[in-house]
């Protein structure tokens, strides 16, 4: 019996009474999609699942969508390894180019919002988990914008923003990116306000990716985003995920953003399986 639990007052529902190893019938699927819409975050307790299993889940959600061909975590495949360990399973040191670049993850964003077409959602699946640290948090972007008050709503109206993958990782660490990667990323401009299409709320898009306010002076335009991120990110829009291993997490993208908490990158693994799902076309028309 599927059995959906509310986590937070803005965010988040742990599902219960899913097999997601086996195959699962499509009114089901139906009931876990307007669960999306509705809780932007769902969790999924003890699936043991193989890469297999996690791709034809995440076809339930959507078509998906492979990594980039010069992404370090996913070399084109469904598949993307969010991962501290080397091939040989051995930890990479915490200092290394390839630990850096997922350092990224560490700060505010929405999957993806540097590609002209954004991603719809993710799929985390963990593998291996540190005994402490390595939270995952999610804030709202719809119920942030819900309570904006209306002045600031209509200021808001018909902004553009300029998202940038290198921007974020330039936050981190300098030269993260190879040239292949840097060519393949270019930055994107998005609707500062977008309408979730199924539900016709509207959302926040900002995070770590943005640069800039299109056609405004460029400290206005920092300021302003600064504002936003972090009046989404105030505790009350934010739901924090302590991992266990073979959890599995469903995020719509367009209503959440994430961040990875630190944890003591020297000492312990952790690995997490990814898939995403492609969008449904770009913010701007
Ligand atoms: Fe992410």
């Amino acid at each position: 019996m599927l059995e959906i639990r509310k986590l937070e007052r803005h965010i988040g529902a742990e599902v219960q009474g899913v097999d997601i190893s086996a195959p699962i019938d499509a009114e089901t699927f139906k009931k876990l999609r307007e669960a999306l819409y509705a809780y932007a975050v769902l969790v999924f307790h003890n699936q043991g699942i193989t890469d297999q299993q996690h791709v034809a889940f995440s076809e339930g959600f959507g078509p998906i969508e492979m990594t980039m061909e010069s992404d370090p975590i996913g070399n084109g495949g469904p598949i993307g390894i969010i991962s501290n360990v080397d091939e040989y399973g051995e930890l990479i040191p915490a200092e290394d180019p390839r630990v850096l670049y997922t350092k990224g993850n560490s700060l505010w964003h929405s999957d993806g919002s540097f590609k002209s077409n954004p991603l719809r959602g993710s799929l985390l699946a963990a593998k291996v988990i540190p005994p402490e640290g390595g939270e995952t948090e999610f804030a709202s972007l719809c119920a942030a914008y819900e309570s904006l008050p209306e002045e600031k709503k209509a200021e808001l109206e018909g902004l553009v923003a300029e998202h940038s993958l290198a921007n974020s990782r330039a936050q981190i660490a300098p030269n993260l990116m190879s040239e292949a990667f840097l060519k393949e990323t270019p930055p994107a401009n998005q609707a500062l306000v977008r309408t979730i299409s199924e539900t016709g709320q509207k959302a926040l898009l900002v995070g770590s990716y943005t640069t800039r306010i299109i056609n405004w002076p460029t400290e206005k335009g920092k300021n302003l985003l600064k504002e936003l991120l972090d009046w989404v990110t105030q505790p009350q829009f934010v739901y924090r995920h302590s991992w266990h291993v073979n959890d599995l997490l469903v995020y719509d993208n367009r209503c959440c953003l994430h961040r990875g908490l630190p944890w003591d990158r020297r000492k312990y693994k952790r690995i997490l399986h990814r898939t995403t799902l492609a969008g449904e076309g770009p913010t701007l028309q």
